[in-house]
């Protein structure tokens, strides 16, 4: 169940000027003042002999000109499909059931491939997690991103390569080592080539799916500076999904937190971080590891995410939830929007209450009666490290 997206701050200045910096003109039907990428109930589901997989479930988010807007939750709950979903790079038993994906106000979803291909690359492109696996072995990495060009912008080979030769220099690798074949370059330089081919057609938006996972802790840091360093000289918007807690905390300015197919909370990182009030939020905060912080016992998330064929009904963290109650496990919580602007979906905090969760000890609760939400006259920590 969704409401309607709350706009967010007035996009108009900032949409001007990202605008006003394109290389290419906006896609004939865009909507004049419409936001950058609005997603609406997304529902894609994957098809298996054993079922229906409710991958997305009703997903609604919005990404605003220059923004980053980090995507989190345990594996398996849908945050590469709901990125895939996008544009459409689904594999083949995947379909959009429902919902609308508004590019500039344009709905992608209704698209067919042959109209997509204006806006894969061109306006939405994917850095994906393993580099090794996406670059092709056999062809040297400058020709690799040259490709494109030619096929996608018509450039002659001449023009594609010394484009490319830029690219690999915008993302930090020397020209000349775009002779190189992948597995001539260390894993921090392909995950490199792979931004290079990804900021290749000038897109507005990147999506990075893990795009540090892989990689150990001091390239990460290179690599998560150089998308911000991109992000700000290129007036991109960037969709970051991670595991990761910090990296968001570090990098984006809000995060969207997914459990099994669906929103849990959604926010600016300042409030979501500093004062987590869905209880999967607070298990995801309280469970993640902090070198900063004094030594102490981390909280894990009793079970695991459920098997998306076969989700639990009502609430689909009520199996896992110290604050279940009856109506948990019978009704879905509908998504309310606080008055910080976060948007949360749990039956501890119905529409009015405005973040203050219901305080009546629930019948069946097993773990505390009032969820750990803390108090709003703290200072909200600047950063993850003080926040958990
Ligand atoms: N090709 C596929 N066929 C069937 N189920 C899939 C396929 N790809 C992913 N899934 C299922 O969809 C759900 C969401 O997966 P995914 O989007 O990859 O989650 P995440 O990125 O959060 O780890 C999981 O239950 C996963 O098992
Ligand atoms: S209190 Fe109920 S609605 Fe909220 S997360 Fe727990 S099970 Fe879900
Ligand atoms: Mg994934």
């Amino acid at each position: 169940m969704t409401t309607p997206l709350q706009p967010h701050d007035d996009q108009a200045p900032q949409a001007a000027k990202i605008l006003g910096r394109r290389q290419w003109p906006l896609p004939r039907h865009a909507v004049a003042g419409a936001p950058l990428l609005e997603v609406e109930d997304l529902k894609t589901h994957f098809e298996l002999p054993s079922g229906t997989v409710h991958a997305v479930d009703g997903v609604s988010f919005r990404l605003d000109y220059g923004e980053a807007l980090g995507i989190a939750g345990e594996s398996g709950c849908g945050k590469t499909t709901t990125a895939l979903s996008l544009i459409r790079l689904l594999p083949s038993n995947a379909r959009i059931v429902s919902g609308a994906i508004r590019l500039y106000g344009i709905d992608l979803a209704p698209k067919t491939e042959r109209q997509l291909q204006r806006y894969r690359w061109r306006e939405i492109s994917i850095v994906f997690q393993g580099a090794m696996n996406a670059l092709n072995p056999v062809q040297r990495v400058r020709d690799q991103i040259a490709e494109p060009l030619e096929v996608r912008l018509a450039m002659s080979a001449r023009e594609a390569r010394t484009r490319a030769g830029e690219l690999l220099e915008l993302v930090g690798i020397p020209k000349k080592r775009g002779a190189a074949y992948p597995h001539e370059l260390s894993g921090g330089m392909r995950q490199r080539a792979m931004i290079a081919m990804a900021l290749a057609c000038d897109p507005a938006i990147i999506i990075g799916d893990e795009p540090t996972t892989a990689l150990d802790v001091m390239v990460q840091a290179q690599i998560l500076a150089l998308l911000e360093r991109l992000r700000d000289e290129l007036n991109l918007s960037l969709i970051l999904i991670t595991h990761d807690l910090s990296v968001i905390a570090e990098t984006c300015d809000r995060v969207l937190i997914m459990y099994a197919g669906r929103v849990a909370e959604e926010g600016s990182v300042r409030e979501v971080f500093a004062r987590p009030r869905h209880p999967y939020t607070q298990k995801l905060l309280s469970a993640f590891p902090n070198i900063q912080a004094d030594r102490r016992t981390l909280d894990v998330i009793p079970g695991s995410p459920p098997d998306l064929r076969t989700p639990p009904p009502g609430c689909r963290f009520h199996p896992r939830c110290a604050f279940a109650m009856p109506v948990c496990s019978e009704v879905v919580p509908p998504e309310v929007t606080l008055a910080d602007g976060v948007r949360l979906a749990c039956h501890l905090y119905p529409a009015g209450t405005d973040g203050v969760p219901v305080t009546v000890p629930p019948a069946n609760a097993v773990g505390p009666t009032v969820p750990l939400v803390v108090s709003p006259s703290d200072p909200p920590p600047e950063r993850l490290e003080e926040a958990v």
